[in-house]
């Protein structure tokens, strides 16, 4: 067997029979055309039997889709195959794949046929695609809890009667990779005419172990793997086309030349395009597509990334199509981290501004959960303008309001190095914080402008508040960000009014004003 192993994508029919995982023509057109510009070798669009609509997809897909082996999936009756025949005859190259169920569970209680009736169907069932096309899938449903000669028995009959590919199911995700991999050796040692075919297998992930049983099976010589884009699939899902592929190719050091033609920097699109059409969302953590699979947020791992990528990263998010990888701020992000995306927002900052700014992030990771790159942008501003001389410093405030309008505040300023209380009141908190501070400032101005933008989206987002006062003819503008309006309102007016006090003793500086 050659080193090329065929991907066999099965999402148009094992991933959309997930429950609630239906997708309309349209957008089976759409994941077909994506699954082709990816370069699977075999895309199996559906099951024309099941429903007029069934046949119609995989019609128009194997009409439209060029470069790719279109199957239709039949049961081994003659209705089924006819109505694969149906859709499929019009593809470049079609396939149809027949499957009957060889296990003794399955014969007795769902076929309520014996092994030799079963044989014979599966005989039936191929002879008849052959009538038809020569590109012929049959698949023993549920083989992995089938007898392993009776498998051999079923595979032959199959062969002689002219299937080209022999696939392998673990129907119900029960297997273990050591297990499956000494079946494929087994039906390769004992099934007659196997050197001549393709061995294909389908895993289910019903323990978590279907890319693991694909591999091991693949080692073992099989060189088909039925997949699915992000593992969509009946109950737990089928193999995961991503993850399969990108093992085959991150450790070309243990598998060889053994590769697909997957084009992976189109894994990611076609996740997303998944996702977006039959709504399920990937799992953060998912391999190669989750949102986090290159996402990196503990300060060790961060430095680590900084100083080599391999220390961290055993693939390229873009080798996969996201756009980079990312440093996740968060509480555990290390100084390190925090400077680079500095660095990456465009600010050069000193090691001393760095280590403030690192301390006001640390206490904002404490109060939310996502630190976006805008927070960090409004911590950065924020701090920058503090450079600026500060008569006045707010050091504590209290506020509180109540259903008639009426509100109280109580502020403790620092004003020119003398501290100092005061309270004020008014329509609402803001007013009654304004005027409790304008009491110890003195500083008679009227408010031009007020208003609050979220910085960042979220019911814990940052809120940036922009005041404006004139003060004599001249207008001063300050801005305050905190997760709280009221404290970010706060910080915003003592900015204010530090430029107009500042301004009131640099006449220079109020012409201008700010
Ligand atoms: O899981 C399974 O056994 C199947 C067959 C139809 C191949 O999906
Ligand atoms: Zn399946």
């Amino acid at each position: 067997m050659g080193d090329r192993v065929l991907v066999f994508d099965t999402t148009l029919r094992d991933g959309e029979q997930s429950p609630g995982g239906t997708m309309n023509t349209v957008e089976k057109i759409e994941v077909a055309r994506q699954l082709a510009r990816m370069g699977v070798d075999i895309m199996e669009a559906g099951f024309p039997a099941a429903s007029p609509g069934d046949l119609d997809a995989v019609r128009t897909i194997a009409k439209e889709i060029k470069g790719v082996v279109i199957a239709g999936l039949a049961r081994t009756n003659p209705g089924d195959i006819d109505a694969a025949w149906e859709a499929v005859q019009h593809a470049e190259s079609p396939r149809i794949h027949t499957f009957v169920a060889t296990s003794p569970v399955h014969m007795e209680h769902k076929l309520r046929k014996s092994p030799d009736e079963v044989v014979e169907i599966a005989r039936a069932a191929v002879r008849r695609c052959k009538g038809y096309l020569s590109d012929i899938e049959f698949s023993a449903e549920d083989a992995t809890r089938s007898d392993w000669d009776f498998l051999c028995r079923i595979f032959a009959a199959a062969i002689e009667e002219g299937a080209t590919t022999l696939n392998v199911p673990d129907t119900v995700g029960y297997t273990t990779p050591a297990e499956f991999a000494r079946l494929i050796q087994y039906l390769k040692e004992n099934t007659p005419g196997i050197e001549n075919v393709v061995i294909s297998v389908h895993c289910h992930n019903d323990l978590g172990m279907a890319t693991a049983n694909t591999l091991a099976a693949v080692e073992a010589g099989a060189r088909q793997v039925e997949v699915t884009i992000n593992g969509i699939g009946e109950r737990a899902g089928n193999t995961a086309l991503e993850e399969v592929v990108m093992a085959l190719r991150t450790r070309r050091d243990f598998y060889g030349d053994v590769d697909t033609r997957v084009n992976a920097t189109e894994l990611v699109p076609a996740s997303k395009l998944i996702t977006r059409v039959t709504d399920f969302q990937v799992q953060p953590n998912k391999a190669i597509v989750g949102a986090n699979a290159f996402a990196h947020e503990a300060g060790i791992h961060q430095d680590g990334m900084l100083k080599n990528r391999d220390t961290y990263e055993i693939m390229t998010p873009q080798s996969v199509g996201w756009a980079s990888t990312q440093l996740i701020m968060g509480k555990h992000s290390g100084r390190a981290g925090f400077r680079s995306k500095l660095n990456d927002l465009g600010y050069d900052i000193d090691a001393e501004r760095s280590q403030t700014l690192y301390q006001r992030f640390i206490e904002l990771t404490d109060r939310k959960k996502h630190v976006t790159d805008a927070d960090i942008v409004a911590i950065v501003e924020d701090n920058l303008r503090k450079g600026e001389a500060q008569p006045f410093r707010v050091i504590d405030w209290r506020a509180h309001s109540s259903a008639d309008g009426g509100a109280e505040a109580a502020v403790m300023v620092d004003a020119h190095g003398v501290e100092h209380e005061a309270t004020g009141k008014g329509n609402g908190q803001i007013e009654a914080l304004f005027s409790a501070i304008d009491s110890v400032t003195g500083i008679e101005n009227t408010l031009e402008r007020f208003s609050v933008d979220a910085v960042s989206p979220g019911e814990d987002a940052q809120g940036s508040v922009t005041v404006r006062i004139s003060v004599g003819g001249n207008v001063f503008s300050g801005r305050g960000v905190a997760t709280d309006i009221i404290e970010a309102s706060v910080h915003a007016y003592v900015v204010a009014l530090n430029r107009a006090a500042v301004a009131a003793t640099t006449p220079e500086r109020a012409k201008g004003a700010v």
